[in-house]
């Protein structure tokens, strides 16, 4: 280490935001915006150089709590003083709790933790397979739906149905096979001997919010019961409250046999949890692990987050604050307006998105873009409605600004 700071500081090295040595050290894997972050609190975040930030994006669907919330804070500082990972050898306390915890707001399930929402996928995927080799004749395809996104293993963007995230990796690991979302046909055509899932993400996010319609969902449970398959649902940007429910599932009425869940899980401290019912648990020691994933410390967070968004009535304010927010969207007069709860997209009437989501950076509002036209808000679930009047009249004088 040639740069010394305090302890627990990264020491800054230029003070300059954003810093000009990023693309020098980091892979070009993303996409930035050009502020390096330095803190935040509540749905506040501050740059390198001082700049304060209204945040509608919460490292997409991530940071639930926001910024330094006190109880997580407190979470993780005292469960660091006693113990950070012990290891997949023994038991941990705030594992197991963690586990009873996910499993009640669920169905009856065990769950399987890991790091991320890739890696839940990657569970659920391997646990479809076994289940197939086990229970249906070494039946091993899953459906998914084109233009979903399960994240960027080699199964799951295999998963994911938009070729250009998993062509750059052929040959790439068979069996799946992709159907339009929100068309039952789709899957009743692919259904064969070897079918043994169906993957579907009920609200797509990464595609701009599509929502499964209503009927759908009941039609495809009614589908795999009918047809002997397991229904996963990746929960992973869906769940823990964005959508006004705990998960969307119950807003469907619709119950999966394996559900994945990551991003906001820890509130930024990276956890993920495959949950599978009882027919769908067919792991054995051996068939799958990690050795970091649900330690001790990921866990002692995500039980905090899960706790604060129920003493402090998240789900029920993401609900509220987001039809607030869906309100305010639309005397933007944008071409269309769709989600539910903190999980919305903005059309625009134009190829601008990026445009507008550099003016809003210089008018100090993060916002999140899909394509050259879509502004997707997945923001902290503590969003308040005065920050939401702040975000719609930055994004309408930034839309004057730039005479869109
Ligand atoms: C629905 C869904 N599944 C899986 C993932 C992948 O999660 P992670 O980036 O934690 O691997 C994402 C990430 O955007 C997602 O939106």
């Amino acid at each position: 280490m040639s740069r010394k700071g305090e302890p627990g500081q990264v020491a800054a090295a230029s003070g300059l935001d954003p810093r000009p040595d990023a693309a020098q050290f980091l892979m070009d894997v993303d996409r930035r915006l050009p502020i390096t972050v330095v803190s935040g609190s509540g749905c506040m975040l501050r740059s390198a150089s001082g700049k304060q930030y209204l945040d509608l994006v919460a490292g997409i669907a991530v940071n639930l709590l926001g910024y330094s919330h006190p109880a997580l804070v407190e979470a993780i500082c005292s469960q660091a003083s006693r113990l950070i990972n012990a290891g997949d050898m023994v038991h941990t306390e705030a594992q197991i709790e963690l586990a009873r915890q996910l499993v009640e707001l669920t169905f009856p399930s065990r769950a399987f933790f890991c790091h991320s929402g890739a890696e839940a996928n990657e569970a659920a995927i391997k646990l479809a397979r076994k289940w197939g080799k086990l229970r249906k004749a070494g039946a091993y395809e899953i459906v998914t739906a084109v233009d979903s996104f399960h994240g960027r293993t080699l199964a799951a963007v295999t998963a994911g149905g938009r070729p250009r995230n998993s062509d750059p990796f052929t040959p790439l690991p068979p069996g799946f096979l992709h159907v339009p979302f929100n068309d039952i046909e789709g899957i009743r055509r692919v259904t064969n001997s070897n079918t043994a899932a169906v993957m579907l993400e009920p609200i797509l996010g990464s595609a701009g919010v599509i929502p499964a319609s209503a009927g759908y969902l009941r039609e495809v449970r009614q589908w795999c019961d009918e047809n002997h398959l397991l229904l996963i649902f990746d929960e992973v940007q869906t769940g823990l409250g964005r959508t006004g429910s705990w998960f969307a599932f119950e807003k469907y009425g619709v119950k999966p046999d394996i559900v994945t869940i990551a991003k906001g899980l820890g509130g930024g401290v990276p956890i993920g949890a495959c949950l599978a019912s009882p027919a769908a648990d067919v792991f054995v020691p051996g068939d799958h692990g990690s050795t970091v994933g649900g330690n001790a410390l990921a866990c002692a967070a995500a039980f905090t987050v899960l706790q604060t968004i129920e003493s402090e009535s998240l789900v029920e304010n993401a609900a509220s604050v987001g039809a607030y927010l869906a309100a305010g969207l639309r005397t933007l007069a944008p071409q269309e307006v769709r989600g539910t709860g903190l999980m919305l997209a903005m059309d625009l009437r134009g190829p601008v998105a990026r445009a507008l989501q550099e003016k809003c950076l210089e008018m100090g509002l993060l916002i999140n873009v899909i394509g050259d036209r879509t502004v997707r808000f997945v923001p902290p679930l503590i969003l308040t409605r005065a920050e939401v009047d702040t975000a719609v009249e930055v994004m309408a004088s930034a839309l004057a600004a730039l005479e869109l």
